[in-house]
């Protein structure tokens, strides 16, 4: 019998699709995907692609960015319920309130958002590219949504700027505690912590290096160091140990996954390219308007 893995390979040549898949999705994602990275990378590869059909291995607003993208190609989602909480912790509403009250007022959309939130939005970020990005920002006021963590994280790098938080928050990142990190310290204590910036703050400070997913897979490869705490979630382990073999890795707690990203199996990717569904579709004048601070994203990281 063909293996999930030849079946894949047949019908994507067929449909002419190539699969991108983050760093959260399961092992044999990453196995099968042509391109796997963080939500920067996927959102600069997306663009570059050449097949009709792109199938997303993420959550849903990563199925969204790249279709804001890319409005004429087929853009599969293979699980529609795949989705990110925090993607919705924003709304419309306050950031009009936001934009009335503030003059010199930036709104920075972090790309973890809706395709709805980011066309009221100046400017997206990634955990890769934020630091960077508001800090060339002429506004003096930055309204960051929709996560507050990643906001408090970049603030404390930039004084000049007024911040504006807002409430919204990642479960998995925001459930590692600080006290979670010290303990596992004590049972590892030269290991060195890696953190993305969405946890709370007062983990953040604990970290010897924070950054994005590729971020802490490149920090990891080119450490000398052997043992690390890896403080995101555990779909970042199969790309730590498969280039780094020989190196130790910890989770500060026992589960720090993602339900969305795992939703994402080999029998829906077969499903989603044999009947091209589902699609993710979206309204033109949402395209149109929020197609902007993704494009502005991708200038101002470069
Ligand atoms: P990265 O941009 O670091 O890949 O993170 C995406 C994400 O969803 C983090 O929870
Ligand atoms: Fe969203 Fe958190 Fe999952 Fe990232 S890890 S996709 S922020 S729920």
């Amino acid at each position: 019998m063909e293996s999930k893995f030849d079946q894949i390979k047949k019908l994507k040549e067929e449909k002419d699709a190539v699969i991108l898949a983050h760093y959260y999705t399961e092992p044999e994602i990453q196995k099968i995907a042509d391109y796997v990275g963080d939500s920067y990378f996927l959102s600069e590869k997306a663009r570059e692609v050449k097949e009709k059909v792109i199938v997303m291995c993420g959550v849903s607003f990563m199925g969204e960015s790249v279709k804001l993208l890319n409005p004429e190609k087929i853009i599969l989602l293979p699980d529609m319920k795949a989705d990110c909480p925090m993607a919705h912790m924003a709304t419309v509403k306050k950031i009009e309130e936001v934009r009335k009250k503030y003059d010199d007022l930036a709104v920075v959309c972090y790309v973890n958002s809706t395709a709805e939130l980011k066309a009221h939005s100046d400017v997206c970020v990634t955990s890769a590219n934020a630091l960077k990005i508001v800090k060339n920002l002429k506004n003096k006021n930055i309204f960051f949504i929709p996560d507050q963590h990643l906001a408090r994280y970049i603030s404390t790098k930039l004084l000049d700027k007024n911040f504006i938080f807002n409430d919204g928050w990642c479960h998995i990142h925001n459930d590692i505690t600080k006290d979670d990190i010290l303990k596992t310290k004590e049972k590892y204590p030269k290991a060195k912590v890696a953190i993305h910036p969405e946890c709370p703050i007062e983990s953040v400070k604990l970290g010897d290096y924070v950054g994005s997913t590729s971020g802490i897979i490149k920090y990891v490869s080119e450490s000398q160091d052997e043992e690390f705490i890896i403080c995101t979630e555990d779909g970042v382990l199969y790309e730590l140990k498969e280039k780094n073999p020989n190196k130790k890795f910890y989770l500060p707690k026992s589960k720090v996954q993602c339900s969305g990203m795992k939703k994402i199996t080999l029998d829906k990717i077969i499903d989603s390219l044999e009947t091209l569904e589902p699609q993710v579709n979206l309204d033109n004048n949402i395209i149109k308007e929020a197609n902007k601070p993704l494009e502005n994203m991708l200038m101002m990281a470069r």
